[in-house]
């Protein structure tokens, strides 16, 4: 009981007090260049300190085709090529956590670019459920070694000379970060845009009131925090993807979470709508592989790579 209490009291310490004693004020300013990804619907972001050229690159992808069991780099070599055109060093490859819709493409772009690559502490609870489900024995290490830097609530670093702070912001899985970057803030899967609404909460450990209290404390930081999204689905109504809003227009206009919408009320609206949510098309890929840093499992003895398909599990 106690260690629930103290981290329930960690958890309203507002992320605005933790970006303010980590950044400096006024917040300097990252140019972000985003990359859409139509066929999982997701946006990669480069983020850089246009003083240094010192970057990080948030949430990449690697093409995946389920039906052959192929990958392919299209998608992250168009960050490499952008990243070598404009010059950045990548000290960077943040995960905002062990995505269920596409698979990491950050051990890829660490052989292209270098950097370490690095996700919330969490992802050992998260390594703990999916190694049980696909079985996958005791060379699966649950400890998180597969990253080189597992981060914690509140730590900071930087790029360039730019100060950056991570919050730990769980619901839609145990391990899911934000990170606040200068005046930009990377949701990850928690918040999407004002029209389209909020993260699902269904997924094993994933909780709905824990991923509204996230995302509460992710909207006290300052209203004009760009906030950039880690989805887009387009909404009824919009036929562009977009990907970038502020804290402002989501406390004003998100039709899940706006100001004044209750905890008990967004949980009852969230946990309607995940019943009515099929899976991912690739999560059962991509959750083996992300659980693993990005990496596939070793070779059988025939030297070939091999995913596993869990039959009437999941
Ligand atoms: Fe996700």
């Amino acid at each position: 009981m106690m260690t629930t209490a103290i981290a329930q009291d960690k958890a309203l310490i507002a992320a605005e007090d933790i970006v303010r004693a980590a950044r400096k004020t006024p917040a300097r300013q990252p140019v972000v260049t985003s990359f859409f990804d139509e066929a999982t619907f997701t946006a990669s972001h480069v983020v850089h300190d246009p003083e240094t050229g010192r970057a990080a690159i948030i949430d990449s992808v690697l093409d995946y085709d389920p039906a052959s069991g192929r990958t392919a780099h299209d998608s992250a070599q168009a960050i490499v090529d952008f990243v070598r055109e404009a010059g950045l060093t990548v000290d960077w490859l943040l995960e905002t956590h062990a995505h269920a819709d596409h698979l990491t493409a950050a051990p890829w772009l660490q052989e292209q670019l270098g950097g370490s690559i690095a996700i919330g502490g969490a992802i050992t609870t998260v390594q703990d459920t999916f190694g049980k489900l696909f079985n996958a024995g005791e060379d699966f290490a649950r400890d998180g070694t597969q990253f080189d830097h597992l981060f914690t609530d509140g730590e900071r670093f930087s790029i360039g000379n730019i100060d950056a702070v991570v919050l730990h912001v769980p619901g839609h899985t145990p391990a899911d970060l934000a990170y606040v970057i200068g005046d930009a803030a990377f949701a990850g899967d928690t918040i999407f845009m004002p029209d389209y609404g909020t993260a699902r909460a269904d997924f094993p450990g994933g909780d709905a009131g824990q991923l509204y209290r996230s995302i509460r404390r992710l909207l006290s930081l300052p209203r004009d925090t760009r906030l950039f999204l880690c989805h887009d689905y387009k909404a009824p109504g919009r036929d562009n993807y977009v990907w970038e809003t502020t804290i402002g227009a989501e406390r004003d206009d998100n039709i899940h979470v706006h100001d004044g919408v209750s905890e008990s009320e967004f949980v009852a609206m969230r946990t309607a709508r995940d019943r009515t949510l099929g899976m991912p098309r690739l999560i059962l890929p991509s959750v083996q592989v992300n659980m693993r840093g990005g990496h596939m499992p070793e070779p059988e003895s025939n030297g070939i790579r091999y995913l596993k398909m869990p039959v009437d599990a999941v």
